[in-house]
């Protein structure tokens, strides 16, 4: 592949929240895992393992499980000011995107492989908190399955997982207390074409030998592509996409 190649899929990438009623052959799901346990991680602490969820009857219950501590959600989002509320947030959740998905994968993460990188970068380093290296390897573990499935002609939803649905999860699947539910890779063929989406330009994001301060954003400036995210962009799936 060149780099060429790859930038296509990386364009090709996209959030896909609808799904046909097609199956995932077992063996495609297996080389999206296997492009997520090569992920990077810091000092190899490798602290992501997976659950498959293709069982109806499984799926079913995680996603029942998913409706009041999105309601939860709902209302601290109705806390915010109105414009800055989150488009997925703007009117009481009643079924989850996701439902029609074949195949459900439930990243966990182990914590304490954190004893594997130098105990000074949860502390000192510029992400901050002490589990900034746990967050990231589990990000990067995430990015590389949504790329794999991307490659293999898969539509998939990144699923954030709030504390109160990961304890549902966690009974449902039989998972250890210790291990966390990280997030869940919604998986199946697309049942539509997305729409082009927005990056910001390079020219605005790239400097070079120093920060450029012309390219530099104020509070206000934040705040304004904020709200016009949030003009933009209602629900994909309410919107029939
Ligand atoms: C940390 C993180 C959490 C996300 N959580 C959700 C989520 O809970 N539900 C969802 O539909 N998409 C979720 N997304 C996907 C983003 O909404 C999506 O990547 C973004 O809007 C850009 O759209 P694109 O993926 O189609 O390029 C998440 C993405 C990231 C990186």
């Amino acid at each position: 592949m060149d780099i060429n190649e790859f930038l296509d899929l990386v364009h090709k990438r996209r959030s896909i929240r609808r799904f046909k009623n097609e199956p995932v052959s077992d063996e495609t799901i297996l080389q999206i895992l296997e492009a997520s346990r090569w992920a990077m991680s810091g000092g190899d602490g490798q602290p992501w393992e997976y659950v498959v969820v293709k069982d109806e009857a499984k799926r079913k219950q995680i996603l029942d499980a998913w409706l009041d501590p999105t309601i939860e959600a709902y209302w601290i989002e109705q806390t915010r000011v109105p414009e800055l509320r989150h488009h997925h947030l703007r009117t009481m959740p009643t079924e989850p995107p996701f439902k029609d998905a074949p195949v459900l994968i439930v990243l966990l993460g182990d914590r304490r492989t954190f004893q594997a990188s130098v105990l000074g970068c949860h502390f000192l380093m510029t992400e901050g908190s002490a589990d900034a290296i746990f967050q990231k390897n589990m990000a990067n573990a995430t990015q590389n399955i949504h790329l794999a499935a991307a490659a293999a002609g898969l539509g998939s939803e990144w699923i954030s997982v709030n504390k109160l649905w990961a304890r549902s999860i966690k009974n449902i699947l039989g998972i250890p207390d210790v291990l966390e539910v990280h997030n869940i890779a919604a998986i199946g063929y697309p049942a539509y074409q997305p729409k082009p989406n927005y990056r910001r330009e390079l020219n605005e994001i790239v400097h070079y030998d120093g920060y450029d301060m012309s390219k530099y954003r104020t509070a206000d400036d934040i705040r304004n592509y904020i709200l016009k995210l949030r003009e933009e962009t209602a629900p994909p799936y309410k919107q029939g996409l």
